[in-house]
Formats: structure tokens, C-alpha cells, sequence
């Protein structure tokens, strides 16, 4: 016979399970019944199936509130009816501010009872839709671009410790792509089909990290108008991503040290336990011994989570990536964003392959859709890069178009910087411009180009002293600074 699915009733009084069984099992449903809360527990904790759950509030020994808390730690996608009695509709009411689906009141009326188990059912195949769609979803989607020497180490070192339950500390600079390589990492690693939740400990106020994390109980604080599940609940059985791990405050790294040793802890104003089990992965681009030194980070916490560290090494250093990476976004965004497809000459690759990207991948991502746009369709030669990326770009080697696969520039003696010119084949040493450019390169452009250069090459004079600088040009520090970082010239 097939089902419309299975439905677990727990109620100590016989005469309901015998109703609700009856009512359902006439709606085409399979029933499984328990008596108490625990022998419910044990059911699904035995490995017993079911897709639903009804579920009654009063109950002897481990009640209803307590049985749905249980039962959503270890099955949180489990959809539970509760059952309400006479006096019990606040409890009910409770019982829905913790995550239960919908109630229904005794005496039961048969139409009701329909109406909630199939609108339980249509949610439990909704979500279990839902999580095959993440799961395979998930294969497709996180890629790690790259086939240098550098990218293949990174990728074979996640190839082997995804299917670990090993904890994982991502180091990198900004947008080099860490929290790409956690995302790889858990879709590769035996809970992928559990969720992945991140949090990004530098943008939650110190005050309310507990109850990010933990969850809290309705009135626990004023505003805590609800209750709430924190974090780790949420990403129990999966992974928990706490990205940005160096920004953290000390008071907060000594209360997340004390969770991640522990794995238990209480909802912000609640007296219960809760175990989890998570499996840790951290990112941040700080330099944490460093922070270490500096008494900015708890050693026993960096100790804790440095179990399996990876790099994520710089752009710069994996310059031959550039035009795979180039590509991949330009397929991205064509196929997304609907933006016009635009081809990147050989050499506008091989001097994007010398530009330093200081803010890594995400740069690079983001100026790809900025030439897709200006060029609409037109090819991006050369001359046509902007102005502020040509000063930072070195002439490439004679007759070097993109490098390939395992060419690394990072190590590489500094080649002398770029002059515009309007054949390619023609691009000429020198720090300032010679000549004028030809071509499509505007008085703006022109001039743009010239500050650049002229900026970098005088800030070098002054010693990379902003202020002097400033003095002798004449402008006031903070346009100056402002012009500087614009051109790429200093970091933010
Ligand atoms: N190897 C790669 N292949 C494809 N896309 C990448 C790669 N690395 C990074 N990206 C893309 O670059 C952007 C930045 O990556 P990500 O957010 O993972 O960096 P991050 O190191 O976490 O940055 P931040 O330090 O600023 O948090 C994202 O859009 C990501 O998809
Ligand atoms: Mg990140």
C-alpha cells in the first residue's frame, strides 16, 4: 500500500491514539504510535521513520515542551502538530515560538486534524525537496577556480581533510577566497546534506553574541520578544562557519572557547543543556600568532580551532590563475547577469597578470564586470584597461602573452612599470609617458594615468610620507590619501 506518508502520535491516553490513528490512517497515512515523550524520543533516536509528528502538550514524565525541544535537536526538520487540551493553549502558544509547526485543540475534530497533518505533510516534503535541491546544489555551485601549483595544494589539502570531522582554520587575505574553500569544504565532507550556517563574529555586537550563538527564551532580554534558536542549534549534525575569528573581542573568544570545548551549553535565560554537534570551521585574514603576541587573541582558542590550517594563498602569488579566474566570471556573469560577452586580448591578460590585486579574487571579480560593462561586447585590448590598474601594471616578459599553468610572477624581478601605447605589440618601458597615448583613451583617462604615475613616483621619493607628499603638491592629506588609495597606490 503506499502512504501518504508517516505520521508518529504520541499521547498517553489510548482513546486519542486510537482516534487519530483512525482519522489518519483513513487519509491514506501510516501510523506509528508512543505513550510518553521518552518512548517518542527513543523511537527517533532508534532510527525510526517518520515525516510527521502529533504530539501532546500534557504528558507524564518528559511533557510535550520538553519532548518538542528534544526532538528538534535531533530532527529539526521534523514538522510536530502539537495536541492541546483544555487550559493548555498557551502552552501552546509556547510551544509554537519553539519551533512547532501548528496545534490542534481537544476534543479533536476530525476536519482539523486532516487540514494539519496534510499541511505538516506538504511542509516535511517541502523541506526534504528542499534539502536534496541544496545538497545537489551544493556539488555544482562551490568551485575553486585555479589549476596553479599553489591552487592544487590548497585543493588536494581540502580533498583530504573534508571527509575528516577535523576542525579547520582558513587563513587569508581579504577576498582570496576563504569563505569559498569552507562552503567547498562542507559540500565535500560527510554533512553536506546538513546545513552549513555561518557567522561573522566581527559584525555581531559584543552583548548580543550570546544569543547569536546559544539562542535565547522569550524575555530573556528586553527585546527578546520571542524566543530564538542561536547558531550552533541551527547548525547541529552540520557546520557551523565562524568567519572573521581575528575581530573577535576577548570576553566573546573566552565564551565561544568555553562552547566549542564543551559542545553544550543553555539558551540565553533558559536552564536547559543542549548538546550539539558541530563541526568548527574559522576564517579570518589576521595573522593570528601575530595577535597572539599582541595580547589581541587567546592562545588556547587559536590552539583549539588550528587543528587542520589552510592557506589561502595571495592573487599575486598564483598570477596564472588570473585568466582562468577571468574567464569563469566572465561565463558567470554573462550567464546571470545577462551581461554582453567581451573577450580579453592576450596581452591585456598577460598585464593583468602582473597588477598586484590587493584585494585578491573579489577585485579581480569585481573589475571583470566593470570592463563587461564599459566594453559592451567590445574586445578588452591593452589600451583600454583603466588607468588606475595600468599604473600598477609591469611590462610582461618579451613575447609573453597570459602565462600559463604553474608560471608564477610573484618571485619574479620587477619588471619595469607600463607606458600606454596604442599598439601592443609597442608597450614601452619608462615611468612617466613618453609620448601621448592614441586610441580610445580620453583627455580624463590621460590625465588620470599621469597622476598616477606621478603620485607613486614622488610618494616613493618622500619615502611614503603622505604628509610631506601632500606639502609639496599641494593638496590637503586626506584628498591626497583619498587619490592614493583610489589608484590603488596605498591599502585602505
Ligand atoms: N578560486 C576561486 N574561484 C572562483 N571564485 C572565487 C575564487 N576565490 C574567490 N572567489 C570569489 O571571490 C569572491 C571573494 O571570495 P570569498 O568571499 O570566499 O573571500 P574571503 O577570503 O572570504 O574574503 P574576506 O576576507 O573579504 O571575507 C567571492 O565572490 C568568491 O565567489
Ligand atoms: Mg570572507
Amino acid at each position: 500500500m503506499t502512504t501518504h506518508g508517516r505520521v508518529l502520535v504520541v499521547d498517553d491516553e489510548s482513546g486519542i491514539r486510537f482516534s487519530l490513528k483512525g482519522i489518519l490512517e483513513d487519509e491514506g497515512f501510516e501510523v506509528i504510535e508512543a505513550e510518553s515523550g521518552e518512548a517518542a524520543v527513543a523511537l527517533l533516536e532508534g532510527g525510526e521513520a517518520a515525516d510527521l509528528l502529533f504530539l501532546d502538550i500534557w504528558l507524564p514524565g518528559m511533557d510535550g515542551l520538553a519532548t518538542l525541544s528534544r526532538i528538534r535537536q535531533e530532527r529539526p526538520e521534523l514538522p510536530v502538530i502539537m495536541i492541546s487540551g483544555h487550559g493548555t493553549i498557551e502552552t501552546a502558544v509556547t510551544a509554537l515560538k519553539s519551533g512547532a509547526f501548528d496545534f490542534i485543540e481537544k476534543p479533536l475534530s476530525l476536519e482539523k486534524v486532516i487540514l494539519a497533518a496534510s499541511k505538516g505533510m506538504e511542509f516535511a516534503l517541502l523541506k526534504q525537496e528542499n534539502l536534496a535541491l541544496r545538497h545537489s546544489l551544493g556539488d555544482q555551485t562551490v568551485t575553486l577556480t585555479g589549476e596553479s601549483p599553489a591552487m592544487l595544494e590548497l585543493k588536494e589539502m581540502i580533498a583530504q581533510v573534508a571527509p575528516t570531522d577535523a576542525w579547520v582554520l582558513i587563513t587569508g587575505e581579504n577576498g582570496t577566497g576563504k569563505e569559498i574553500a569552507a562552503r567547498l569544504l562542507h559540500a565535500t565532507s560527510r554533512r553536506a546534506s546538513q546545513p552549513l550556517v555561518a557567522v561573522n563574529c566581527a559584525a555581531i555586537p559584543e552583548e548580543l553574541i550570546e544569543s547569536e550563538l546559544f539562542g535565547h527564551e522569550k524575555g530573556a532580554f528586553t527585546g527578546a520578544d520571542k524566543a530564538q534558536l542561536g547558531k550552533f542549534e541551527l547548525a547541529h549534525k552540520g557546520t557551523l562557519f565562524l568567519d572573521e575569528i581575528g575581530d573577535m573581542s576577548l570576553k566573546t573568544q573566552a565564551k565561544i572557547l568555553r562552547i566549542l570545548q564543551e559542545q553544550r551549553f543553555e539558551h540565553v535565560g533558559g536552564r536547559k543543556t543542549i548538546s550539539v554537534d558541530v563541526r568548527v570551521i574559522a576564517a579570518t585574514n589576521k595573522d593570528l600568532a601575530a595577535e597572539i603576541k599582541a595580547g589581541n587573541f587567546r592562545e588556547d582558542l587559536y590552539y583549539r580551532l588550528k587543528v587542520f590550517p589552510l592557506t589561502v594563498p595571495p592573487l599575486r602569488q598564483r598570477a596564472s590563475d588570473i585568466p582562468l579566474l577571468i574567464e569563469d566570471f566572465v561565463e558567470q556573469l554573462v550567464r546571470r547577469s545577462g551581461c554582453r560577452r567581451a573577450a580579453f586580448s592576450p596581452q591585456a591578460l598577460a598585464l593583468l597578470s602582473t597588477y598586484p590585486w590587493p584585494g585578491n579574487v573579489r577585485e579581480l571579480k569585481n573589475f571583470v564586470e566593470r570592463m563587461l560593462i564599459i566594453m559592451n561586447g567590445r574586445e578588452v585590448t591593452a589600451d583600454r584597461l583603466p588607468p588606475e590598474i595600468l599604473a600598477q601594471c609591469r611590462v610582461p616578459a618579451p613575447g609573453a602573452a597570459a602565462p600559463t599553468a604553474g608560471q608564477q610572477t610573484s618571485n619574479a624581478a620587477p619588471a619595469p612599470p607600463v607606458c600606454l601605447a596604442d599598439d601592443e605589440d609597442d608597450l614601452a618601458d619608462g615611468l612617466l609617458p613618453e609620448s601621448f597615448p592614441a586610441g580610445p583613451l580620453d583627455l580624463k583617462q590621460a590625465r588620470a594615468a599621469f597622476e598616477a604615475r606621478f603620485l607613486e613616483a614622488k610618494l616613493k621619493e618622500f619615502g611614503g610620507n603622505v604628509s610631506k607628499l601632500a606639502e609639496a603638491v599641494g593638496l590637503d592629506r586626506s584628498s591626497l590619501y583619498r587619490k592614493l588609495k583610489g589608484y590603488g597606490i596605498m591599502a585602505d
